[in-house]
């Protein structure tokens, strides 16, 4: 029986978000550069992407860039940023041909130029797309997201737009960026860290953690299926008893 064959169709996971680690060590592993990680990391976005897709997961929210990888050397951060506007160039009438819709989410406006203005062209062009959303977070912190939302919250406070009342956990959604999308049921990990790394620190509140103990360059379809396998065996219980959830 294949893997595939495994996966119950009606309980695939609506949002599955992933933490893409791992390319460095891969690349270094062949003793190649870390860019060469990176790149077969697109290799591995691209299956992915099409395998959650033909999976029906409606949304796929990958960690691209995360606030704090600014700080990694120049050279590589300038590689990371050029590899994104080449990939989305390459990418995004495929993305469009298979109805996939490309969004972003992260302190969009501080990314270089030409990275924010192709990654706009992109969400432009596929913003009708209803089959699945391609979400990467580009320069995202789940901290900074948070006190991004209190910002905004306070300035509508201010301005009389929002009433301090109002507060309560549906209408603080609003003012994050994954305002309108559901939390991830399941977030994947790659290369054996166990850690979370301020990603969508919020909204995996629920979520279901899977660690593969692979690099993400090796990370493929059989993989995935693999997480949503383990994913359908778990008892989701909301902190209820296993008794209410029967
Ligand atoms: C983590 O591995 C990976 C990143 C910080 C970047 C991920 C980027 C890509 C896969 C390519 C571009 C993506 C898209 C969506 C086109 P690491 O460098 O931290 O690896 P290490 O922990 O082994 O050093």
């Amino acid at each position: 029986m294949d893997l595939k064959d495994k996966i119950i169709s009606e309980r695939v996971p609506e949002h599955v978000a992933i933490i893409m680690d791992g390319n460095g060590r891969w690349a270094k592993k062949y003793g190649k550069p870390r860019v060469f990680g990176h790149r077969n990391g697109v290799k591995a976005v691209r299956e992915i992407t099409e395998t959650a897709a033909n999976l029906g997961v409606k949304c796929l929210t990958l960690y691209a860039f995360s606030t704090e990888n600014w700080n990694r050397p120049r050279l590589e951060v300038n590689a990371l940023m050029s590899l994104l506007v080449e990939t989305l160039r390459i990418e995004i009438n495929s993305l469009n041909e298979n109805n996939i819709r490309l969004h972003a989410i992260g302190d969009l406006t501080k990314l270089p130029k030409k990275t924010y203005e192709t990654l706009m062209e992109g969400i432009e062009k596929t913003k009708n797309n209803d089959r699945m959303m391609l979400n990467l977070a580009l320069n995202y912190s789940g901290r900074w997201e948070i006190i991004n939302a209190v910002k905004k919250i306070m300035e509508d406070t201010k301005s009389g737009a929002f009433q301090i009342d109002d507060l309560n956990q549906n209408s603080f959604e609003q003012y994050l960026t994954t305002n309108g999308i559901p939390d991830p049921e399941l977030l994947i990990r790659t290369s054996g860290e166990y850690r979370l790394s301020n990603y969508l620190l919020w909204q995996i509140a629920y979520s279901e953690l899977y660690f593969a103990p692979i690099y993400w360059p090796d990370f493929r379809e059989e993989d995935f299926y693999k997480a949503i396998i383990d994913f359908q065996q778990r008892e989701r219980r909301f902190g209820k008893t296993s008794e209410q959830i029967q």
